[in-house]
């Protein structure tokens, strides 16, 4: 039998069942909090901190803390706003990110979420870092340049047998996701495609097919990132590539 959390959400009154993360508590209560490294179905991992929210009072990361009775939770606030306006700007001069020119572009959670926090220019000085763009696997191409580290790739793409298909290589400002030669020959025109989607961003993309919705057509043409109606799509998107 499950049993209800309260809490609140800047001030509106919340119940979530025991067990649920401030995140998807949140979503079942109809509010949004930014999110990027998050999966639905896949343990959070805490990691891009854009989901960050205040919870009695102290910063924490809304992904991977559970819902506890009484819980104070702030989010829609300018401190909050800044920080993870701060955060992803730090993503795109990181990177080299040329959104006009990218696949991705319409369906690219990084540049939702700069069009939803009215990123205009960066504070940030860009780092025009020299980086690969890999078309060696028969199946997808991985362009470097985009990739921002979320993991998600590494978590939910597997063989049947369970090996990762996707792992980091090298450390530090060098840290690369690679594909394990040894397991290449594995990724299928089934698990290109499900990587693809599930890269946030166009760090992944579908060999031999290219920019197939066209500018109205795509996710985030009409609707907003955070809004009610694309959580959904997400979400049942999210199902299609975790089955
Ligand atoms: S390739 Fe895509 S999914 Fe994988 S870590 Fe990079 S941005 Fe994330
Ligand atoms: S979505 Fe919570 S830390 Fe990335």
């Amino acid at each position: 039998m499950s049993t209800k959390i309260n809490f609140t959400i800047d001030g509106k009154n919340c119940s979530a069942d025991k067990g649920m993360f401030v995140l998807g508590a949140a979503q079942k209560n109809g509010i949004y909090i930014p999110s990027l490294c998050n999966i639905e179905g896949l343990a959070p991992r805490g990691s891009c901190r854009v989901c960050t929210v205040k919870i009695n009072g102290k910063l924490m990361v809304a992904c991977s803390t559970p819902v506890a009775e009484g819980m104070k939770i702030e989010n829609e606030t300018e401190e909050l706003h800044d920080l993870r306006k701060q955060i992803i700007e730090l993503l795109f001069v990181e990177g080299n990110h040329l959104c006009p020119s990218c696949e991705k572009s319409g369906n690219c959670e990084l540049q939702a979420l700069a069009y939803r926090l009215k990123i205009m220019a960066p504070r940030y000085p860009y780092q025009f870092p020299v980086r690969e763009i890999d078309a060696s696997n028969p199946k997808l191409i991985k362009d470097h340049n985009r990739c921002i580290l979320c993991k998600r790739c590494i978590r939910a793409i597997q063989t049947d047998d369970g090996k990762n298909l996707f792992a980091f290589k090298q450390r530090g400002c060098k840290l690369t996701i690679n594909i394990e030669p040894s397991t290449s020959a594995a990724i299928t025109d089934e698990i290109a495609t499900k990587a693809a989607k599930i890269c946030p961003v166009g760090a992944l993309l579908k060999k031999e097919v290219g920019f197939v919705q066209p500018i109205g057509h795509r996710l985030y043409d009409h609707l907003p990132i955070g809004n009610t109606a694309s959580l959904n799509i997400i979400s049942s998107r999210e199902k299609d590539t975790n089955t």
